[in-house]
């Protein structure tokens, strides 16, 4: 849609940069939010001169939390904050978010899930035009995990099953949602095939020789371990396997 100006939140993280890079070759005005481009997601007058005239705003923030209560202080207050800096506008929010992290079997365990429902929630609530993209894990997490789990030179990575995907294969779907005519109100993305993100995790290593040695933390039979991170019906199924990723890296 030539024409169209397109806010990115998060403009400067993993998957806010891939969209930014992506949206100027389909036509696009693009304005990017983060600290770093000097505008705060608290500070709502901020905020509301940046989102002037943008008919799309794709969320791409994140907040690196571990606790529910951490995650749900920033997703919450910064979604409430959007919502206000686009009343009285048209604007349709594109929300990139976790599969299935509103259900209680997943977020109890984690709770930066919960801090991405509560996330969705105000979204929902909002009345704005919304278009949630739900990607399950990124390859990219496992390589996360496999260097903030160190301790004394072992990383310490759980068994979570996934079929994960590519962070630049969430970024094509969130741009495909900014830019369609037709857009859905939620989008469920995985990748092709299974994978335990802590083999996943040892391949990296292999790779990268970051840890001594990779400790599969098991997860049994919870249901973080027995599939509950994968949609049973998956709108878009992507193409990258993990050893591709691997390969390409
Ligand atoms: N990792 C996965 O497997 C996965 C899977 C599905 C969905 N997701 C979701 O994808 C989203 C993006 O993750 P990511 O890894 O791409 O993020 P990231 O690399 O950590 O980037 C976060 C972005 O948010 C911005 N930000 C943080 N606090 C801000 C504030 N107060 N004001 C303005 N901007 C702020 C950061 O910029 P500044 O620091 O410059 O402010 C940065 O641009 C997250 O919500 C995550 O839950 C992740």
């Amino acid at each position: 849609m030539a024409g169209t100006r397109v806010a990115v939140l998060g403009a400067s993280g993993l998957a806010g940069s891939l969209v930014m890079r992506r949206l100027p070759s389909r036509g696009v005005e693009t304005v990017g939010v983060s600290r770093h481009l000097g505008v705060d997601i608290g500070d709502l007058a901020a905020l509301r001169r940046a989102l002037v005239g943008a008919e799309v705003v794709v969320d791409c923030l994140n907040h690196q939390s571990f606790t529910a209560r951490a995650a749900a202080g920033f997703f919450e207050p910064a979604a409430r904050n959007v919502v206000a800096a686009l009343e009285g506008t048209r604007a349709r929010v594109v929300c990139l978010s976790i599969v299935n992290a509103g259900d209680p079997r997943v977020n109890r365990w984690l709770g930066h899930y919960r801090g991405k429902a509560a996330q969705e929630r105000v979204y929902r609530g909002s009345g704005l035009p919304l278009s949630i993209v739900g990607t399950t894990q990124w390859f990219e997490l496992a390589e996360q995990l496999l260097r903030q789990t160190r301790l004394a030179g072992t990383a310490f990575v759980p068994g979570l099953l996934s079929r994960p995907i590519a962070v630049a294969e969430a970024a094509e779907q969130l741009v495909e949602q900014a830019l369609t005519q037709q857009p859905a109100e939620v989008t469920e993305v995985c990748g092709p095939e299974q994978v335990d993100m802590a083999e996943l995790a040892r391949a990296i290593n292999e790779q990268d020789h970051v840890a001594r040695r990779v400790v599969r933390i098991p997860l049994g039979g919870t249901a973080l371990g027995s599939g509950a991170l994968i949609p049973p019906s998956p709108t878009v199924i992507t193409t990258t396997t993990a050893e591709q990723w691997l390969s390409q890296r």
